[in-house]
C-alpha cells in the first residue's frame, strides 16, 4: 500500500503528550494488547515523551495537525549485556487503521534504532492479536516463540508471543 501525502512523520514532542494519551489509553481501558490496567495521567505521560527524546525515541504520524498514530523503542531489559536490544510500542487512532500508517511508523522506528546504533528489535504481542502480529512480519519481525500464560487483564491468562527483527541485516 503507498504511503498517504496527506501523512506526515516527526519526533515526538511534548505538545504531543495529550493525543498520545488518548490513544493509549482507550486500549488500557478497553482492550488486552497492553497490559498496563491504569490509565497514563498528563505528567506521567510528559515523563514518556521526554524518555523517548533521545535514542530512545518515538515518532508520531500526523495528518492536518492532528497525531493520529505513534511508535516507540524503549530498552528491552536492564541487565547491561541487553543495551544494544530495544522493544517497540506502535498505536494507531482507531479511524486510522488499516491504511499503511503502522507499517509506515513500524518502518521508521525499526530504521531510527538501527540508525541510533541498536543491534535487535523485539516485540510482544497478545496471541491471537492478528492485526499486530502481520504488521510485524510485514516489517521483517519473525516470531521467537510464545509466553504462556505470563499475563493476567480482565480476569483471563494472556499467552504473548515475543517476536524479533535483527537491525542493520
Ligand atoms: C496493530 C496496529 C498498530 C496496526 O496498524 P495499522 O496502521 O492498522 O496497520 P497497517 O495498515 O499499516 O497494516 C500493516 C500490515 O498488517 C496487515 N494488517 C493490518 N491490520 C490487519 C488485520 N486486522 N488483519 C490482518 N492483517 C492486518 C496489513 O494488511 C499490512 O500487511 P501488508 O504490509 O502485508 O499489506 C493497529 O491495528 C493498532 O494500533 N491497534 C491497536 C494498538 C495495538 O494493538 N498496538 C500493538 C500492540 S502489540
Amino acid at each position: 500500500m503507498p504511503e498517504s501525502p496527506e501523512i506526515s512523520y516527526r519526533s515526538v514532542e511534548r505538545a504531543d503528550a495529550e493525543a498520545i494519551m488518548e490513544i493509549y489509553n482507550r486500549e488500557v481501558l478497553g482492550s488486552r494488547i497492553t497490559l498496563d490496567l491504569v490509565p497514563r495521567s498528563h505528567s506521567e505521560q510528559v515523563a514518556w515523551i521526554d524518555e523517548h527524546s533521545g535514542a530512545y525515541a518515538a515518532i508520531v504520524a500526523v495528518k492536518e495537525g492532528v497525531v493520529i498514530g505513534f511508535a516507540s523503542i524503549s530498552p528491552y531489559r536492564i541487565r547491561p549485556g541487553y543495551s544494544t536490544t530495544v522493544e517497540d510500542s506502535i498505536y494507531i487512532d482507531p479511524d486510522h487503521r488499516g491504511m499503511g500508517v503502522g507499517k509506515a511508523l513500524l518502518s521508521r522506528i525499526v530504521d531510527t534504532a538501527a540508525k541510533h546504533g541498536f543491534h535487535a528489535c523485539m516485540a510482544r504481542v497478545a496471541a491471537g492479536h492478528v492485526a499486530s502480529l502481520a504488521l510485524h512480519h510485514s516489517v521483517g519481525f519473525f516470531k521467537v516463540g510464545v509466553e504462556q500464560e505470563v499475563g493476567r487483564k480482565y480476569g483471563q491468562w494472556i499467552d504473548m508471543v515475543l517476536l524479533e527483527r535483527i537491525l542493520n541485516s
